[in-house]
């Protein structure tokens, strides 16, 4: 099937929004016999490079294994998880339950959905960010430019619920499955990693911040024209972990001390990575990390992604720097919730982190140098503990005069 895409005549975003309204995904795109990529997803080549000159082949992305984790080796597995979470924001881990066979599955059955035909997946394709059960292309906001070379299928479960019915049947059973184990691995993840930050291990479950989840079952396919083109940009994720699975192909790279380093693929193994909510309440100590996807010119890459996030209870009261750790530091961050980053998502789209909008105004190091500063920017950090005893958040933007963004 042909897919028509307006002539160069038009604005970029007209392109865009009628490549978007074939509903037809970069798939589509590819069936219809495309060898050079439109333009709205050419990046700039600096943001394709494969890697940096300098690069140090023997950085790894640290590998955890969780056997013995609830007895003999739970001590090893913390201090490994606090390491990895500090120093990289990504690790990868193995013999975390989740048979080998399941991940499988469900990377197949992403594959499966994705490889329908298009007026069977047409059905779903949409950005009502309101939809539970979403199919596009690129990223969920259309915003980004230039364009992911991706298609995606996302399933959110806000507190974990998901009416069964509105997953599609050829995929319906290994989503259920494989939701039900990230629960358990979530669950898990969140314990490992209150311990790490030396708080009781149902620190994060006693604060909701993870009992909600998306899971997105990416498919990138093959692209003509590889040095231009990227399966997703440098970015980082929003939400305070991610759990992904990938298959065999390779693709998937970090930023780790200003090199690119790659996600090398293991059977069976997940990858963890830590978002900027996560980063925001730990008060800097464990790092989002930014990473991208680069595209190939064969094959087709499958990736399942999920995203935890915090209870609908949650999602619009403000979270700030864990109390527990501010005798460590004083906060560097402001409260906020997490729907502003989702609604920042939604509008500017997916990009590497920008927490400093949530930092106190004055920075420390002005601060140091001018004693008024500093006097000031105590008293912003004392308003910051009184909102919590009842101002509301615009009044207390005003008084503590941050500028509201
Ligand atoms: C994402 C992401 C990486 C991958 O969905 O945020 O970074 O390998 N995915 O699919
Ligand atoms: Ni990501």
């Amino acid at each position: 099937m042909e897919v028509v895409i307006p002539n160069a005549a038009n604005s970029i975003a007209e392109e865009v929004k009628a490549f978007d309204a074939t509903k037809t995904g970069v798939k589509g795109l590819v069936e219809s016999g495309v060898t050079k990529i439109p333009r709205f997803f050419v990046h700039p080549p600096e943001d394709v490079q494969k890697s940096s000159s300098e690069t140090d082949t023997s950085l790894q992305v640290p590998i955890i294994d969780l056997e013995g984790f609830e007895s003999s080796r739970r001590l090893e597995v913390v201090n490994e998880i606090r390491k990895a979470s500090e120093e990289w924001g990504i690790f990868q881990i193995v013999n975390h339950g989740i048979p080998v066979t399941l991940l499988d599955e469900m990377l197949a059955g992403a594959k499966r959905f994705h490889e329908q035909p298009q007026e069977v997946k047409k059905e779903l394709y949409t950005r009502d960010h309101k939809k539970q059960v979403k199919f596009y292309y690129g990223s969920a906001g259309l915003t980004i430019k230039p364009s992911y070379w991706k298609d995606s299928l996302a399933f959110n479960y806000p507190d974990g619920k998901l009416d069964p019915e509105l997953i599609p049947e050829i995929i319906r059973e290994e989503i259920s499955e494989y939701f039900s184990y990230m629960k358990k691995i979530g669950k898990i993840l969140s314990e490992l990693l209150s311990e790490a930050l030396g708080l009781r291990h149902d620190y994060f479950s006693s604060i909701e911040c993870m009992e909600s989840k998306v899971i997105v079952c990416n498919y990138y396919p093959p692209c003509p024209e590889p040095g231009l083109a990227l399966g997703a940009s440098n970015h980082t994720d929003q939400a305070l972990l991610t759990i992904l699975g990938q298959d065999n192909l390779g693709g998937l790279q970090v930023l780790h001390q200003n090199q690119w380093v790659d996600v090398n693929p293991i059977q069976g193994a997940l990858t963890v990575n830590i978002g900027d909510f996560m980063q925001l309440i730990t008060n800097d100590k464990f790092r989002s990390v930014q990473h991208r996807v680069l595209s190939v010119e064969v094959g087709t890459r499958i990736s399942v992604t999920c995203f935890l996030y915090p209870s609908s209870a949650k999602i619009s009261k403000p979270y700030g720097v864990i109390k527990e750790l501010q005798p460590e530091k004083p906060p560097i961050y402001r409260e906020t919730h997490f729907a502003e980053l989702v609604e920042e998502f939604y509008a500017l789209g997916p990009r590497p982190s920008n927490l400093s909008r949530f930092k106190f105004s004055l920075r420390s190091e002005e601060s140091e140098e001018n004693p008024f500063q500093f006097f000031v920017l105590n008293c912003r950090k004392r308003a910051f503990f009184t909102q919590k005893e009842g101002l509301s958040t615009s009044s207390f933007k005003l008084w503590a005069g941050l500028t509201p963004h």
